[in-house]
């Protein structure tokens, strides 16, 4: 076990395209999405402990077993048989909710975190399903980088490095739950045939997907915005002041733009200084080879 606490970066992601394809019978939806990691990221500190405690730096956010870190810890422990505890710390700085996958990150860094705290030997494949049991967009955060997802967003290719230096992520004050949103589609069910052809298309989006140039696609936008139009004024105001790309990532609310350059990005923050309720961040998108050295993964 390491003897002193040790702390590592829990970061955020964004959905550069996400397609919900169709509803399955397991009552997730089908999803296509290109799922890209930036440096916007909470801290979770680690300590050997007789029991398992959780302690977070914002009162909003649960510590008990609703806390995907809990729950991680709890799946570990039962998993492996580890009669140890814990004192972990999370500074959370990710929006929460904010379709940027704060919780999802924290509990994919709960199980490498744990893992090595508790000496235990998870085989790869083995914590990957950890991870999925955990959520949905779990395990994309043990790969990190730019990756294609589909089935329900766990099944993982890699893609090449996207480099975009001059990201903005602005999140409005407004919390949007996945689980509504998904509802919120209305899609019929989908057929084995129908599946093929529309992740077909999907995957053929994906390889034409340029940060420049392409319509960025978010399925969740139409019946996100018709809910919370704020979102959409705030998508719309980015592109407004110069942003080449802006789109919702994963079910909101939170919206992510692209600039040409790290001045156009500045003079946009200064113009948005009278919006205080809008939570602001200036990022760059984060390679996987980045991801793996500042977590020290090793598989
Ligand atoms: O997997 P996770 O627990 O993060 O998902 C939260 C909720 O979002 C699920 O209970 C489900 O209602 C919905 N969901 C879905 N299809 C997905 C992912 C999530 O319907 N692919």
């Amino acid at each position: 076990m390491p003897d002193s606490e040790f702390t590592l970066p829990s970061f955020a992601k964004i959905n550069l395209h996400l397609r919900v394809l169709g509803k399955r019978d397991d009552g997730y939806h089908e999803i296509c999405t290109v799922f890209q990691t930036i440096s916007l990221c909470d801290e979770l500190s680690f300590a050997p402990s007789k029991d398992l405690r959780l302690t977070c730096s914002h009162a909003g956010i649960p510590t008990a077993g609703d806390n995907l870190i809990v729950a991680a810890a709890e799946l570990l422990r039962t998993r492996y048989s580890i009669n140890k505890g814990a004192r972990i710390h999370l500074e959370k700085r990710i929006p929460s909710p904010g379709g940027l996958g704060g919780g999802s990150s924290n509990a994919a860094i709960s199980l490498i975190g744990l893992s090595r705290l508790w000496k235990i030997e998870v085989e790869k494949n083995e914590l990957f399903r950890l991870a999925a049991e955990l959520g949905s967009d779990v395990p994309f955060f043990l790969l990190g980088g730019t990756a294609l997802g589909t089935g329900r967003g766990e099944v993982l290719e890699k893609l090449a490095d996207i480099d975009e230096p001059s990201l903005l992520i602005v999140t409005p004050d407004i919390s949007v739950s996945t689980r509504n949103a998904f509802n919120g589609l209305r899609r019929g069910s989908l057929t084995n045939e129908d599946s093929n052809h529309i992740l077909q298309n999907c995957r053929f989006e994906v390889g034409a997907l340029d940060m420049r140039n392409s319509v960025l696609i978010n399925d969740f936008e139409e019946s996100v915005f018709a809910i919370h139009p704020v979102i959409k004024r705030v998508k719309q105001t980015l592109l407004d002041l110069g942003a080449i790309q802006a789109a919702m990532s994963g079910s909101g609310a939170s919206i992510f733009a692209v600039f040409d350059n790290k001045e156009t990005r500045q003079a946009t923050l200064k113009a948005l200084e009278s919006e205080s309720s809008w939570r602001k961040f200036a990022v760059a998108a984060i390679s996987r080879s980045e991801y793996r050295k500042a977590l020290e993964i090793a598989y």
